[in-house]
């Protein structure tokens, strides 16, 4: 079947469908990359971290490059077969990847040093309660959630797309971190830079919609500006 113009939002057809798309969103340049800003908030030195929501890989091979251990956990077979197929190399012999759901992590209890999550997306937002509940079970120091925050669901595009979560979804999971569980937070910038209009519109346009595209084409935009949210609780 041809591929369509976009999925509209459908992270799960993303990740079940077209896990490739999803590796060049996430593959696009990042500068300053998550990856490189999380380790001057959260010291990830010599830990043992269980990845919770690895998808591809990306998140599990960044820790692994200050981690001692890495344990990527992820549900969808799609995505846990390109993780595999990427662990090698010096990271790659630090991160091993099992199956499993956030939502009953296949860890014991005080297992590992720190549960981190980065842009995990569960869906409905009050799934991020038992989430973290087994990081707090399975954590030793610290759960980690690198989220992106309200307003920014399409980074600074947000405002031309059709967020299906508007107001919802991202205000209700930034409350539980914050009032509910009493996380602290801060916020980090990242720019994604896709090189050419034919690029940014199969990759990001694919994602996120019709109006994301008429807007990048109309604007002539090959950029996205990105806000994170990143949460811990000791
Ligand atoms: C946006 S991706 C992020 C992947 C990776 N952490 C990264 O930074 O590239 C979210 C991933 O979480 C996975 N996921 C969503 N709900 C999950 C659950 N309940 N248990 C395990 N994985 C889940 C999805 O299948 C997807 O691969």
């Amino acid at each position: 079947m041809p591929r369509p113009e976009s999925i509209e939002n459908r992270w799960d057809i993303l990740y079940r469908e077209y896990p490739e798309v999803y590796e060049a969103f996430m593959n696009v340049p990042y500068q300053p990359s998550v990856f490189d800003q999380v380790p001057e908030i959260i010291d990830l030195r010599e830990k043992i971290i269980a990845d919770v929501g690895a998808g591809t890989g990306r998140s599990s091979s960044a820790l692994a490059r200050t981690a001692r251990q890495v344990i990527g956990i992820e549900y969808e077979p799609a995505m846990l077969r390109q993780a595999r197929k990427k662990a090698i190399g010096d990271e790659g012999s630090r991160v091993t990847y099992l199956s499993g759901d956030a939502l009953a992590i296949p860890l014991a209890d005080n297992s590992v040093d720190i549960v981190t999550g980065f842009t995990l997306a569960l869906f409905p937002p009050e799934q991020y309660r038992k989430f973290i509940c087994e990081g707090l079970r399975v954590a030793r120091e610290q759960v980690v959630y690198v989220g992106i925050p309200p307003g920014w669901y399409g980074g600074n595009l947000d405002h031309v797309i059709e967020n299906p979560y508007k107001g919802t979804f991202d205000v209700e999971v930034d409350r539980i971190f914050l009032e509910e569980y009493q996380f602290a937070c801060q916020d980090v910038f990242s720019n994604q830079e896709y090189g050419t209009i034919e690029n940014i519109v199969s990759i990001y346009g694919f994602i996120f919609g019709k109006k994301a595209i008429e807007h990048i084409k109309r604007e002539n935009k090959t950029a996205v500006r990105w806000k994170y949210r990143v949460y811990w609780r000791k």
